[in-house]
């Protein structure tokens, strides 16, 4: 087997990085950008998921010449109109304060019967000046109150399709199994292990 190739990960987000650690097991040796000495926040403007994810990985490989994957995520609710969606991060202004974020949606879904939503993730890959971008959504709805302590951001609101319990109430493990970011990332590792990206087959 060839050497792994390293991978640099284009989020500043803990909880992100724990779990596309999780998911990329030891496909490749992954490192972050905090290890770059990356001082400022990544800049994130586009309008949509697509070019902030496509934004966040060029930042880093324009910046420090490396193999890359960004992730850009959102929750988008039908009864709002898809929002908070591109702007999920900072839903209730800045700083970026996630049980703030939650307490804001939860009041805005106040009365209102149709709770369905779904979270969507782009991951976009660099490598010598290339880039692909891989998605992955999951259906769900918005619980009524927060409910788990695990994950992050929407989660402790966000029941899938199918279940009874949040995201928040699921182990890291069990939420990879089924969540955006675990679907994006099952394309990210089809579209590596079906071109042999690396030269290894
Ligand atoms: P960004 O991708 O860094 O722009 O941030 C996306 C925001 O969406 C996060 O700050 C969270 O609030 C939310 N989000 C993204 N992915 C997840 C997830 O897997 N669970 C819960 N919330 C998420």
């Amino acid at each position: 087997m060839m050497q792994r190739q390293r991978l640099y990960l284009a989020t500043q987000n803990q909880h992100k990085i724990e779990e596309i650690k999780d998911l990329l097991g030891d496909l490749f040796d992954i490192h972050t950008v905090f290890e770059l000495g990356l001082a400022v926040e990544i800049p994130e403007t586009g309008n949509t998921l697509q070019e902030n994810s496509m934004q966040k990985a060029a930042y880093i490989a324009e910046h420090f010449q490396v193999t890359c994957l960004s992730d850009d995520s959102g929750l988008e609710v039908n009864a709002l109109g898809g929002r908070p969606g591109v702007y999920s991060a900072r839903y209730a202004g800045e700083p970026k304060d996630d049980a703030a974020n939650v307490r804001k949606l939860l009041v805005e879904l106040a009365g209102i019967s149709d709770r369905s939503a779904r979270f969507v993730t782009v991951l976009t890959f660099h490598h010598q000046g290339k880039y692909i971008s891989f998605e992955g959504e999951i259906q769900g709805q918005i619980a009524r109150s927060p409910r788990g302590e695990h994950g992050f951001g929407y989660d402790p609101v966000f029941e899938p399709l199918g279940y009874d319990r949040t995201f928040a109430e699921m182990t890291l493990v069990e939420k990879n199994q089924l969540a955006h970011r675990a679907r994006a990332m099952q394309k990210f590792k089809s579209f590596i292990d079906e071109t042999g990206f690396f030269g290894d087959k």
